[in-house]
């Protein structure tokens, strides 16, 4: 056990597991709706079903860029399947004891055992999120290997005990595609699988996603927006749906803010994009070259063009065709 107990909080419910009582986490009671792409839901709703006594449920990987929705889709999932949610936040200085058991000072110097998230999920036969699993180091991710396997059980070092997994208990991970912290060894990528990789939402799921959240935002508003996201998801910027509900919260909150000078909506709505995404964003197909450019002297192998050519000329044997280049003036954001 590393570091010292610490306080205790408020009371909680409890269970006795080995002789050892635990004091369990509260589930996440967020009321979280998935809309559209209705497939990769389908995909993680078919891992957690069990089609025979012998059959386990698998532990998919989430994975995408920041804002996509990946946690927002493991939270759907969990509420279809009316099964009480956790939520366990990986860092990069989770410890195996944050996972599983954490020994708390309690009333008169005695110990209590707080189960984690994840253990709790384990006992109530509740679903666990381990939400931004590539954060964590490989000590933390060894100490989950016999629960993702077919063992189905977790040890905790701390409270002398071996939990197993109740039968209805599912869990997945999500991964965020920019750097990780560490790199996730593969004898534990091997146990989550398979990989469900989330992709930008259609123009119509993408508005649908918005008037979710933003119900109350113009409608004007909601389509520059959309049309915003959308030229940056055809573009290849990650620019996200969370995004979007920022900078749509943002413009209608500066919007409403004086009532005797109103700020007008298109310079609401571009001071709320300097605000959030940073003045590079006002010129997406700027940036995508920058990007490129950047990935390109990266990654890229050279080619013969590359030899007699600029990576931005036109006559560049391999030039992308500019998605914009034929659209009017007027469909452009600025
Ligand atoms: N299909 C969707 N339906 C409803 N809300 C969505 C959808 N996609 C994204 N969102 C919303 O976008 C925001 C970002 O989603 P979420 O937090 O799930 O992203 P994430 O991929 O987990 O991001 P991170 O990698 O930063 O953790 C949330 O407010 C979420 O509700
Ligand atoms: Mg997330």
């Amino acid at each position: 056990m590393s570091g010292r107990p610490t306080r205790e909080p408020q009371a909680s419910q409890t269970r006795e597991i080995g002789g050892v009582t635990l004091h369990l986490s509260a589930p996440d009671s967020t009321d979280q709706n998935w809309i559209g792409q209705d497939a990769i839901l389908q995909q993680l709703l078919a891992c957690w079903l069990v089609v025979d006594p012998r059959d386990l449920p698998l532990s998919p990987r989430l994975t995408g860029p920041p804002g996509i929705g990946k946690t927002t889709l493991a939270m759907a999932a969990a509420r279809l399947r009316k099964q009480p949610l956790f939520i366990n936040q990986c860092t990069a200085d989770t410890r195996p004891e944050d996972l599983i058991v954490t020994p708390v000072l309690a009333e008169k110097g005695s110990i209590a055992y707080h189960a984690s998230p994840l253990v709790t999920a384990m006992i109530v036969g509740g679903v666990c999120v381990l939400d931004e699993g590539n954060r964590m180091n490989e000590k933390s991710w060894a100490s989950l290997a016999a629960l993702l396997d077919h063992r189905r059980y977790a040890e905790s070092i701390v409270a002398g005990i071996t939990i197993p997994a109740h039968p209805d208990f599912r869990v997945c991970v999500t991964m965020n595609e920019d750097e990780s912290t560490y790199e996730i060894p593969d004898y534990i990528l091997s146990r989550l699988q398979p990989t469900l990789g989330l992709g930008f939402p259609t123009r119509e799921d993408e508005m649908e996603i918005l008037k979710y959240h933003l119900p109350f935002a113009e409608t004007e508003l909601l389509a520059l927006t959309v049309e915003f996201l959308q030229q940056a998801h055809k573009l290849k910027l990650d620019f996200s749906p969370r995004d979007g509900i920022n900078l749509l919260r943002f413009a209608v909150k500066r919007m409403a803010q004086d009532a005797h000078h109103p700020i007008g909506r298109d310079s609401a709505w571009r001071e709320a994009l300097f605000c959030v995404l940073g003045e590079e964003a006002a010129d997406l197909e700027n940036l995508a070259r920058k990007r490129r450019r950047a990935m390109g002297s990266q990654h890229a192998p050279m080619g013969l063009g590359d030899l007699f050519f600029d990576p931005d000329d036109p006559l560049h044997p391999d030039a992308e065709i500019d998605p914009f280049d034929d659209e009017d003036d007027e469909d452009e954001l600025f």
